[in-house]
């Protein structure tokens, strides 16, 4: 079973009975997050991009706890630089982990250390293989059609997808998406932050569930959904 906290944002932790793995683990300053940095405890750290919404607290955490962090190699050269235990990857790249396999996907987005004029390569998503689960965290990206190919691909059981607009998909390409990519569950994210994402989640679900056969749970943070 796989056990999937979400902490609000971008951020969810994905636990086995023998791993986790926390996703864009920005805690400190999130006004959604249902925890503090202080209080995660993990073996491997995925990160998508370079933005303070997404990187957030990945090296305090892994310079704690002793956790990899795994992002486009950019990415994770910038973290071991800061003294973090890191594996860069890059898009289409897929890689066995102890947890299991991981691949790289692309993301259409930015991916800077916002207010420096440092690049951190290009941002991504993730297809997660875990306890024979596959999880796909889309990252902070626009619709694209290639999420085809990854439903292909991949018999997913979850797709964590973008909903606030703006800076990502806003609600009715996520519908596109869901049906792209024709995941059992799809769990919306990164929306009602910030007063510009804005969005009614259960408008989504409604949408999602009227157009596709994909069946979409709403999770608040501090909630955990398993599968
Ligand atoms: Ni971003
Ligand atoms: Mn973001």
């Amino acid at each position: 079973m796989v056990k999937v906290h979400f902490h609000g944002h971008a951020c969810f932790s994905l636990s086995t009975p023998e791993h986790t793995l926390v996703i864009d683990p920005w805690f400190t300053d999130n006004p959604l997050a249902d925890l503090e940095a202080k209080d995660i405890n993990c073996d491997y750290i995925l990160v998508t991009h370079g933005h303070f919404d997404h990187l957030g607290d990945a090296v305090s955490i892994a310079k704690r706890t002793g956790a990899t962090i795994i992002g486009v190699a950019e990415l994770a050269t910038y973290c071991a630089n800061q003294g973090a235990k890191s594996h860069g990857m890059h898009i289409g790249g897929g890689y066995q982990f102890p947890f299991g396999r991981l691949q790289l996907t692309p993301a259409w987005h930015g991916s800077s250390v916002l207010g420096e004029n440092l690049y951190l390569g290009c941002p991504c998503g993730f297809v997660i293989q875990l306890e024979g689960k596959y999880i796909y965290h889309a990252g902070d990206t626009g619709l694209f059609g290639d999420m085809e190919l990854l439903g292909n691909k991949y018999p997913l059981d979850l797709a964590l997808l973008p909903i606030g607009d703006n800076f990502v998909m806003g609600p009715d390409d996520a519908v596109t998406a869901a049906k792209l990519l024709r995941p059992k569950t799809v769990i919306p994210m990164h929306y009602n932050t910030f007063d510009i994402i804005r969005q009614d989640p259960y408008l989504f679900k409604e949408k999602v569930e009227a157009a596709t056969t994909v069946k979409c749970e709403v999770i608040e943070p501090g909630q955990i959904f398993s599968l």
